[in-house]
């Protein structure tokens, strides 16, 4: 069955896409997940000083499900790439000449000054990849030098560099936006105003992973000590999954979305393809499972394309949005339906009558 699917100009052999991250930190691991059969990839963010770069060790942290141990969230303070831009360019121009077929979107990540994201831009662009991916978002360590977060927190910001990048860039702008801030479409509409013609959201959220309640430390703790990271994995989903709908609703039609946060298998790239990706990214789940995790990937979506009678990853974008509304009009339908009386049952006052968990599976829907 045919996947691909044409987004901002750029045709995709599928919708997949590895996010920006390890799994795409170098040429030989980008080439390997091609020929595993992902349609695309974000390259790990470059920049164009990469001696500025020093990564901590350890940077990772995981929280794990108390019942089945299952990795259930993940923590990071990795910074961007710490390889010389130099050695990108080149790497860059070897993939496209030995994959022409699959999508290479560079993400890029600057100081603010507007010479160095134009002088970035060009010499990537000269590359031949096919789009950019602008890092407002990551949310430690490079904000100490005002970038990433500290740029997509700050709507005038994020529209005055994303026009500076499409001032120069002859190849579609993506922008990904923080999900540390209270209105997501607030950033998208201005990198939009700036000139970018698709949103990629999420990237990871604020968090502290754990406290040692042997050494009294927060995790991770290097040398003693801890910064918060940014948080990625299945628990994250459900604040992605409600900003992709909220960006879905809330920005013109023709920008294209790329939605991310704790895709780990068909089922929740579906989620993302119904509230109104084109495309997804998969970062963390690529780290846990291997580049292999791509099969599942493409034979789910299949298979639900075949049961569900889609011709195209295209006509499920966007699917379910139509079902989200309000509170207030959830209680009227509730009351046109005649279930008048089950909301009556389920008033606050009831609580005590049972148990508080009995209570809560009641009224939960799945
Ligand atoms: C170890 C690690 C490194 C990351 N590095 C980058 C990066 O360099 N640039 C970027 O835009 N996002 C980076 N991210 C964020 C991911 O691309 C993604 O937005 C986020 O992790 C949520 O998706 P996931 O749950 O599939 O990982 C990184 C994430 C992790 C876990």
């Amino acid at each position: 069955m045919d996947l691909s699917i044409t987004v901002n100009g750029m045709k995709f052999p599928n919708p997949f896409l590895l996010g920006s991250g390890p799994p795409g930190t170098n040429a030989r691991v980008l080439a390997k997940s091609y020929d595993a059969g992902w349609g695309g990839a974000v390259a790990k963010t470059v920049s164009l000083e990469s001696a500025k770069v020093v990564n901590v060790v350890p940077r990772y942290g995981k929280l794990r499900s108390r019942a089945t141990g299952e990795v259930i969230g993940f923590e990071n303070i990795e910074l961007i790439s710490d390889r010389p831009i130099d050695v990108w360019l080149d790497e860059f121009r070897q993939i496209k000449k030995e994959y022409p077929n699959n999508i290479l979107i560079a993400s890029i990540m600057e100081e603010y000054e507007k010479s160095r994201w134009q002088e970035l831009t060009r010499m990537i662009q000269e590359t031949g990849v096919d789009g950019f991916e602008l890092n407002f978002s990551c949310p430690h360590g490079m904000t100490e030098r005002k970038m990433g977060s500290e740029m997509g927190e700050h709507p005038d910001l994020t529209e005055e560099v994303t026009s500076w990048v499409t001032e120069v860039a002859k190849i579609p702008v993506w922008a990904k936006m923080t999900p540390n801030i209270t209105n997501i479409r607030e950033p998208a509409l201005a990198a939009i105003r700036g000139g970018a013609v698709g949103i990629s959201a999420i990237n990871t959220i604020l968090s502290v992973i754990g406290v040692d309640l042997e050494t009294l430390r927060p995790m991770p703790t290097v040398e003693g000590h801890c910064v918060p990271g940014g948080y990625s994995a299945q628990a994250v989903r459900p604040i992605a999954l409600r900003m992709v709908s909220q960006l879905a609703l809330g920005v013109p039609e023709e920008i294209s979305i790329s939605g991310i946060g704790g895709i780990e298998n068909s089922h929740d790239a579906l989620e993302f393809f119904l509230l109104g990706s084109a495309t997804v990214q998969i970062c963390t789940g690529v780290m846990l499972q291997g580049v292999k995790m791509i099969d599942e990937l493409k034979a789910g979506v299949e298979k639900f394309m075949v049961d569900k009678g889609f011709s195209s990853v295209q006509e499920i974008v966007g699917k379910s949005l139509p079902y989200f509304s309000t509170h207030m009009d959830l209680v009227q339908k509730m009351k046109a339906a005649k279930r008048s009386k089950a909301g009556e049952a389920s008033r606050d006052n009831e609580w005590a009558q049972k148990d508080i968990t009995e209570k809560t599976a009641e009224l939960t829907s799945n």
